[in-house]
């Protein structure tokens, strides 16, 4: 319904309830195939012609309600999900560069995506330009004729920086090239992407959207903003018959050759955890940001990055692109490697992990898991330090989780 908000939307949005039995929560459709009536059925399907199933690493109705959903949250015009969110990622780019491409990329970002980037797509003759995300003009000197995509993190990795999604935007609607955001770290209900000028999100659904621990999963989401006509991609050129679906159709063709498909179940998972999102990511904030500020004081942190603090280095970006909060991610510093793994040890509370967005508290040291393969130089710009610990601050209680962090605090 479109005049929903966006808490009702997360409940009711792309889940009618099921005809047959009156089902009220979308069923598992655990088929792998699916029967048509006729051949000329099955035929039309296939050609798109009619709406569908056939065979799950296609399309599969489970999978396709929570594309609704998530579509519908973003304000989009359609989804793709896929097995995860460096599926959603891969889907991303290989939707829009083949071989001889060129694609702009900020520096502040997740590791396996910078891996991939630097791997997979560069072997794949796709050229990646690796920028400041805060500055603006190094997005403006970056793009080429043959620039097919620009793409950020709404909440940097790991500096947890904020870029003006707003200004990059205006560069890239300039130059006729689409923006594709991550959103994974706040969720569409603390940032509204499309309103700030993005074309695309991808969204790694594992993390907040599910909030479990319990489905990996990742979206692909078209906002709608973007004329595809003008887009010089080859895989684009080829399916200008889709018109305003045409990224969407490139996205599917990529999930079902590469067979990134999202399985039913993960996605039945993924939309019950939706369900709660708005209140989820709301408690996650609030303690995050009661959790920086208890850091913030403590004698053995010597410094703290959260979003949400007053005193970030990018707190106008905050105020204006998330002020309903900035979820649960935060990173502080103590002094050396020893003293990071002896508070990681002693945490009783947070689970050592590399998962965010989760219920739960998780505590982590990035430098030698996420980001293991950067050499010494990449840690450094990246802001991975060896004294660093990142923390995924859960919904427990909070006075619980400093209760935790301060007796951590005591073993170091
Ligand atoms: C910002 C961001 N994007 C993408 C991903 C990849 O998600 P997944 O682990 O589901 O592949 C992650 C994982 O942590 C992430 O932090």
């Amino acid at each position: 319904m479109k005049n929903w908000k966006f808490e009702t939307k997360a409940i009711h949005g792309g889940t009618p309830i099921e005809k047959s039995t009156g089902a009220t929560k979308t069923p598992v459709y655990q088929s792998t195939a699916f029967a048509a009536e006729t051949a000329k059925d099955l035929e039309a399907i296939f050609k798109g012609n009619k709406y569908g199933f056939y065979y799950t690493r296609s399309a599969n109705p489970t999978v396709a309600a929570l594309e609704s959903r998530v579509s519908q949250l973003e304000s989009g015009v359609g989804a793709v999900a896929v097995a995860s969110g460096m599926a959603a990622i891969t889907t991303l780019i290989f939707s829009l560069a083949t071989s001889g491409d060129h694609i702009i990329v900020s520096k502040s970002l997740f590791g396996s995506t910078y891996y991939l980037i630097n791997g997979l797509i560069k072997n794949s003759g796709i050229e990646a330009t690796f920028v400041d995300t805060l500055s603006i003009d190094s997005y403006k000197d970056a793009i080429k004729d043959n620039t097919r995509l620009i793409f950020i993190e709404a909440v940097g990795n790991p500096k947890l920086d904020v870029p003006d999604i707003s200004a990059i935007s205006q560069v890239a609607r300039k130059a006729k090239i689409p923006f594709a955001v991550d959103n994974t770290f706040v969720s569409p209900y603390l940032l509204d992407a499309k309103a700030l000028g993005a074309d695309i999100v991808v969204t790694a659904s594992t993390k907040y959207l599910c909030g479990g621990n319990s489905a990996v999963g990742g979206l692909v989401i078209d906002l709608g903003r973007f004329n595809w006509a003008s887009h010089g991609s080859v895989p684009i050129t080829e399916l200008k018959k889709f018109g305003d679906q045409a990224f969407l159709a490139a996205a599917k063709k990529v999930r079902g050759n590469s067979g990134n498909a999202l399985s039913p179940q993960n996605a039945f998972l993924t939309l019950t955890g939706i369900e709660t999102l708005h209140l989820r990511v709301e408690r996650h904030s609030e303690n995050a940001l009661a959790v920086a500020t208890f850091l913030k004081t403590h004698p053995k942190v010597s410094s703290v990055t959260y979003p949400g603090l007053p005193d970030h280095p990018t707190a106008t970006n905050v105020k204006k692109q998330l002020p309903k909060g900035c979820a649960g991610m935060l990173s502080f510093r103590v002094g050396s490697q020893e003293n990071a793994y002896a508070f990681i040890d002693a945490t009783k509370l947070a689970d050592n992990s590399v998962n965010l967005g989760d219920t739960r508290t998780m505590v982590v040291h990035p430098g030698e898991t996420i980001y293991r393969n950067l050499s010494a130089q990449e840690k450094d710009d990246a802001g991975v330090y060896a004294d660093l610990v990142r923390v995924s601050v859960g919904i427990e209680n909070s006075d619980d989780i400093i209760a935790d962090f301060e007796q951590a605090l005591g073993e170091v």
